[in-house]
């Protein structure tokens, strides 16, 4: 492969006004995206960290006690925060809030397939109605002086080319850059993302586009670089309890697996992180995919990470996870000297509790 066709990903590049520090950007995940997975994944060279999902529909529902509000902290910039809904005005009015809160992108969301959202014209079904979509978009960045961006799926339909009929018109609306996850809504999860549609993207539009989709490696971050033109590659599942997967995706060093030592070191300050987060209740029932996620891959024996999903209370996790790794001690002291105070605004607006894209 010709290295010299395309940019490091180490590179910075640029979203309207906000410049990015690398081309790897993490993917936002609806019930994954805490402020502590954003801030873990800037600190193993995301140059670009997204909030999951939030709900338009919280400005008149800010009483729902089902959802959870979003943290914004100065330590996660640049940061996207992901609104979701059908109605330009008031996406527009969510946009605002976004941004005063501390948003230095406001992206929208026109991918989600997941019936709860689609059903109220949000999420992917936009991409079938291109003239409330391009509205939608004009609207939002006429309400913000940050720069607004799309992230959507290749269409509804499997085989579907909607987003490159509608990608040129939403660019034409306002939107400083595209995300494309090339599997159609119907598809979920299933099959490969067709990056030859995130190729075809990029020859129409002028904006940075980001390639989102089954990207776990650097050989595979730099064949789809090289491949589409895509300005940034996002990476969504592969670095769900795994930020070390951005780190040999960005310094290519594939060898270095993390001790036991290191992998509990993370969970534990993820999980005291989240505490502070959601707090404890919350946090005790939420956190329990994520120890599957950072035990498996063979780092630790299968009763340990079954066990600690029995377990609501995260302080009796902590307790386990050192008597599982002592070692841990001194990383978590280290960790937690480095890590400035978790100070942070609370946006107004409800995290969706249904997500997907
Ligand atoms: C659990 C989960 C939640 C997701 N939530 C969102 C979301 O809130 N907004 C969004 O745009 N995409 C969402 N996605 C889609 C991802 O951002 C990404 O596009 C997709 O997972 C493909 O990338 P990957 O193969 O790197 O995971 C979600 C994906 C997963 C697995």
């Amino acid at each position: 492969m010709d290295t010299a066709a395309f940019p490091d990903l180490r590179s910075a590049w640029w979203i309207g006004a906000v410049e990015v520090p690398s081309r790897l950007v993490l993917a936002p995940m609806a019930g994954v995206s805490v402020q502590a997975f954003r801030r873990q994944g800037r600190r193993f060279g995301a140059g670009l960290v997204c909030s999951e999902m939030v709900s338009c529909a919280g400005l008149h529902h800010g009483n729902d006690r089902t959802l959870d509000y979003l943290r914004i902290a100065t330590d996660e910039k640049p940061l996207a925060v992901q609104i979701f809904g059908s109605d330009p005005t008031i996406m527009a009015k969510a946009a605002r809030m976004v941004a005063d809160a501390g948003a230095d992108i406001v992206d929208m969301n026109f991918g989600c397939p997941v019936r709860k959202v689609t059903k109220t014209g949000a999420g992917c079904s936009l991409l079938d109605d291109p003239e409330l979509a391009c509205r939608i978009v004009d609207a939002v960045a006429s309400a913000v002086d940050v720069p607004v961006t799309v992230k959507m799926r290749r269409g509804v339909e499997d085989g579907s080319r909607t987003a490159l009929a509608v990608g040129p018109r939403l660019v034409q609306a306002g939107a400083a850059a595209l995300t494309l996850h090339p599997r159609s809504a119907k598809q979920m999860y299933t099959g490969w993302a067709d990056h030859a549609l995130t190729a075809e993207l990029v020859t129409l539009v002028d904006v940075p586009v980001i390639a989102s989709g089954d990207i776990s490696s650097q050989a595979r971050a730099h064949a789809v670089l090289a491949t589409t033109g895509c300005a940034a590659v996002m990476v969504g599942r592969a670095a769900q309890g795994n930020p070390w997967a951005l780190r040999e995706i960005i310094e290519g060093d594939a060898t270095v697996e993390p001790t036991r030592e290191e992998v509990a070191a993370e969970l534990i300050v993820f999980i005291q992180e989240t505490v502070r987060e959601l707090g404890a209740r919350r946090a005790g029932g939420f956190l329990k995919k994520f120890y599957g996620w950072y035990l498996g891959r063979g780092r630790f024996p299968r009763p340990v990470k079954s066990e600690l999903t029995q377990f609501d209370d995260t302080d009796e996790v902590i307790r386990r996870l050192y008597a599982a790794a002592p070692g841990a001690r001194p990383l978590v002291e280290w960790l937690e000297a480095e890590l400035p105070e978790a100070e942070g605004r609370l946006l107004d607006l409800p995290i969706s509790i249904y997500g997907g894209g």
